[in-house]
């Protein structure tokens, strides 16, 4: 069955290493996630936008993600990612997902800390992890768009307030990577991560996986990063993989025909994601 992401994401930062949490879009990216997962022996996240909970249904999502962990030796957890809604948080809780994203971090920091301790009290009780986001990471994730301008970095001591003030299990302060992929290198605060980490204690997640070179991700996760999301990767494989299909054969008129090579290509992406996180072997 599903499992909490609090005792996995705990574990790779006590270990050095970070889980990796993808984002799925289709059945075929779910089985492909947890099929990767499952052969270098790691713990996995699945996650979901709004935006997916939409297109498919948070108890699609939830049935397809127990099937996966059900038939699996490694340790499977359900996410919410980046939500901004209270009546989808507390029908994704109901529905089985096992970890929740409240992401209130365009508003001020005290709404920040009052909608975040609202969902801590809410999951705590039914052992679901809590993420909430600090700063703000630039990119664009869904309906979510933070022009380069407007992002900004979390402070050290203002994280630490937060861990205290809202008790959440998991924190992601936004550090300088971005969602979607980066024009060149991206610019990430490494002296503020290992700043942050010294002060709190909580498992950090890495937002805006996709495009950051190995070495960078290592370095992150050697300073405190326990978790990494990876999104526009996978969608860019996934859809890659059609599109070859469709230019080398136009009058395919079976999805399995598109789909499974899909899925292979997104499979060998996300153990590459995994190996980088150092998780291999850690289910
Ligand atoms: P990327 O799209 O850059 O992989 O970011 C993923 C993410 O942070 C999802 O929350
Ligand atoms: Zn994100
Ligand atoms: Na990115």
């Amino acid at each position: 069955s599903l499992v909490s992401s609090t005792p996995l994401l705990r574990a790779a930062r006590a270990g050095g290493y970070a889980v990796t949490a993808f984002n799925v879009h289709t059945l075929e990216m779910l089985q492909a996630v947890v099929e990767a997962a499952t052969e270098l022996d790691a713990p996995v996240i699945l996650q979901s936008t709004m935006g997916t909970v939409q297109h498919l249904g948070e108890d699609f999502i939830v049935a397809a993600a127990r099937v996966a962990a059900a038939r699996t030796h490694v340790p499977v957890a359900l996410h919410l990612d980046h939500c901004t809604d209270f009546g989808m948080i507390a029908r994704c809780l109901r529905a089985g997902y096992t970890s929740i994203m409240i992401d209130a971090s365009m508003k001020p920091y005290a709404d920040n800390v009052r909608d975040t301790r609202r969902v801590v009290e809410l999951a705590s009780e039914i052992g679901v992890n809590v993420e909430a986001e600090l700063g703000k990471v630039g990119g664009v994730e869904d309906d979510i768009s933070v022009a380069d301008h407007e992002a900004t970095l979390a402070d050290p001591d203002e994280c630490v307030r937060f861990v205290a003030e809202t008790g959440v299990p998991t924190l992601a302060p936004a550090i300088g990577t971005a969602h979607g992929i980066y024009k060149g290198d991206p610019n990430i605060d490494f002296d503020r991560i290992g700043r942050i980490a010294s002060k709190v204690d909580v498992p950090l997640v890495l937002h805006g996986g996709s495009g950051i070179p190995e070495e960078q991700v290592k370095r992150a996760i050697s300073l405190g990063m326990a978790k990494m999301n990876v999104a526009t990767e996978l969608r860019i494989v996934f859809t890659d993989a059609i599109k070859k299909v469709f230019a080398e054969k136009p009058g395919v008129d079976d999805p399995r025909h598109y789909l499974k090579p899909a899925k292979d290509a997104l499979r060998e992406a996300a153990k590459e994601k995994i190996r980088m996180c150092g998780a291999v072997g850690r289910a």
